[in-house]
């Protein structure tokens, strides 16, 4: 036991990684729990850490980003390039009065100026709230209000197959209604198309950051500083905006992005497929990879623009020899099929990611066979929007990953497999609910505005033993290696997008031909799940059949986003039902897998159910 450090030890030592500006006095303080302070006392500059310290070593000089636009254009941007565009859109945005502390929205496609903005509120120390541009106007007002955000950045348009579609009109159609506390809009030019621009409260990029000042001194703030909010969906139709803060959260996103990629400075060029608009590209493309002075690329557009090789294009175009992605793309790929990959150099690919849902073996080892030329690891990464950074892992070069294994939590990390009241159901040979025993550095610091709904979420299951509910199923199998088995609260997962049964129901509802809506989440061979709707329409509306589904799907995607589009909406005369009124979706997902049914018996009326069923 002599030689064993202690888990404050253990984070002191990452911490280590970044730069300081004060060292912290106290490595965790756990007395508010659930809400941690860790790093107490120290203050760091995020910014400062990811670009000027790099710069000041000596790789001003080192591509940071190699980003590939959707129609071919390109753009190498260094550590130097990246501290002076950085700098010039801190010093607009100070010029603008915005202090440290206030939300700024980030609306934006994959274009440099994301990761700048990004970087740039990091370093005056405002909040980014970045919301997905795929997002509709309703659910990017609804965001912008719930964190009273002063300033909304965005583009004119974004690239989409090959088509310019609008962007900032969707800022404007989010703001025209009512009072907003939105004070400016600034746009980057990105597509050309026309804009409207609102005098007084509309700027553009190229009028203002591009002439700013490229000279700023970042100035540092307190460990427990907010970084940025990001909205997940929960169980009920009210996205969380998950807090993040500085200090705790770049640390492990640094070490996780280090030891779980073997990522080496200076020699790796890295890729993570994800989007800003998720955590995945906060903390695997913009804060862990920068801090540890990556060298990545950074793609703007869809897989199969022009058509299903511009992937394994741009692998072979930079000698890529990271790629981090999700199954649903693996699995899309499995679908194009393996002469595409087979016609390019994949020979600079040496280690494989995969995050955001179960990785079916099948897919993983058409991943490994395929893409990695049967020599690749592939790092199966379990984590969350709450959980910041990677929690469960296998490590490069450790033990022989299984397919479809998340295997262990990284080193500094404790989980465990639990049944429903809280019993430890042991190391091996267990199927339960996965639990985080012990509180983690990048550990989310709440939701904003709704402390209550925070503890209540994560906390409140487990309480006495103080762990956090993770929302997942889990099984430990014979070796004691950890299987991720998927949500088993009413929250779906398609693609790797966190989707919420009560937000596409409330969607639907909101629609005048609709009285009633179930959803669940059904097996889908390419996106995991997909969202199938069991919907009642009011009196009225009864009799239009086809044309009100079609119309169905699309007013969720113009409510939420495409990616909520359900796959299949079902028309019913009644929802099965519990006696008490709970809707009982196992039935529902029964029906929408295609299975026999289960236990019907506690239903109100067993007999309309047998009908939705044959249908
Ligand atoms: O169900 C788990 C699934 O994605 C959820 C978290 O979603 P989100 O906050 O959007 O973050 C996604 C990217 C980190 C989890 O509760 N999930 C994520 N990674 C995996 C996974 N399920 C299985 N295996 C994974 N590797």
């Amino acid at each position: 036991m002599s030689n064993m450090i202690t888990a404050t030890e253990f984070w002191a030592e990452q911490a280590g990684r970044l730069h300081w500006a004060q060292p912290w006095t106290r490595v965790l303080d756990w007395d508010g729990a659930p809400f941690a302070r860790w790093f107490a006392g120290g203050t760091l500059n995020v910014a400062y850490n990811c670009i000027d310290r790099h710069v000041l070593d000596g790789h001003g000089d080192q591509v940071a980003i190699h980003w590939e636009g959707e129609p071919g254009d390109t753009r190498d941007l260094t550590y130097s390039d990246l501290l002076a565009d950085v700098s010039r859109a801190a010093n607009t945005l100070a010029g603008l009065g915005l202090r440290s502390g206030d939300r700024v929205a980030i609306y934006m496609p994959m274009i440099p100026e994301a990761i700048v903005s990004m970087l740039a509120c990091a370093r005056l120390g405002l909040v980014h709230s970045v919301v997905f541009a795929g997002f509709s106007a309703s659910a990017l007002r609804q965001r912008v209000d719930d964190a009273e955000a002063r300033l909304v950045i965005t583009s004119d348009g974004q690239w989409r197959r090959g088509n310019a579609a609008p962007l900032k009109a969707a800022v404007d159609e989010a703001l025209a209604e009512g009072d907003s506390t939105v004070e400016h809009v600034l746009v980057v030019r990105r597509t050309g198309i026309d804009t409207a621009m609102t005098s007084g409260r509309d700027l553009w990029w190229h009028e203002t950051v591009a002439n700013a000042s490229p000279e700023h001194e970042a100035q540092a703030f307190d460990a427990e500083h907010p970084l940025f909010i990001l909205y997940t969906s929960g169980t009920t139709g009210k996205p969380k905006g998950i807090l993040h803060t500085s200090g705790g959260y770049l640390t492990q996103a640094a070490y996780t992005h280090e030891v779980v990629f073997d990522h080496r400075p200076g020699r790796d060029v890295y890729w993570c497929t994800a989007d800003i608009g998720w955590v995945t590209g906060h903390s695997y493309i913009v804060y862990g990879p920068l801090a540890n002075r990556v060298t990545q690329v950074v793609y703007e557009g869809t897989p199969n623009f022009p058509d299903e090789h511009r992937h394994f294009e741009i692998i072979e175009k930079y000698g890529v020899t990271i790629y981090y992605t999700a199954p649903t793309l693996v699995r899309t790929f499995m679908k194009w099929g393996r002469e595409i990959p087979a016609a390019h150099d994949l020979t600079s690919l040496r280690l494989l990611g995969s995050v955001g849902e179960p990785i079916n073996p099948e897919a993983w080892r058409w991943y490994r066979e395929v893409i990695g030329g049967d020599r690749t690891p592939i790092v199966d990464t379990w984590w969350q929007t709450e959980t910041g950074a990677i929690m469960i892992s296998p490590l490069p070069g450790t033990a022989n990953a299984k397919p479809g294994a998340a295997m262990t939590p990284v080193p500094g990390i404790h989980a465990k497999i639990v049944d429903e009241d809280g019993n430890d159901l042991g190391d091996r040979d267990a199927d339960g609910l996965l639990v985080l025993t012990e509180p983690w550095p990048s550990m989310a610091r709440g939701i904003w505005g709704d402390p209550q709904r925070f503890r209540e979420t994560y906390w409140d299951r487990f309480a006495s033993a103080g762990w956090y509910f993770a929302g997942d199923g889990a099984r430990l199998d014979a070796d004691g290696d950890l299987w991720i088995m998927g949500r088993v609260d009413d929250v779906m997962n398609v693609s790797g997008h966190r989707i919420s049964t009560a937000e596409v129901e409330s969607a639907l509802v909101g629609h005048s031909g609709v009285a009633e809506a179930a959803v669940v989440g059904a097996a889908d061979a390419t996106t995991g799940q997909g969202i199938v709707a069991f919907v009642i329409l009011t009196a009225e509306t009864a009799d239009t059949g086809a044309d009100l589904v079609h119309e169905l799907k699309a007013e969720v995607s113009r409510e939420i986003s495409p990616i909520a589009r359900p796959r299949d909406i079902h028309v019913v005369p009644e929802l099965p039902k519990t006696r008490s009124g709970k809707i009982m979706r196992r039935l529902l997902r029964d029906v929408a897998e295609g299975r026999e049914l289960g236990d019907i018996s506690t239903l109100v009326d067993p007999d309309v159910f047998a009908a939705i069923a044959r249908r």
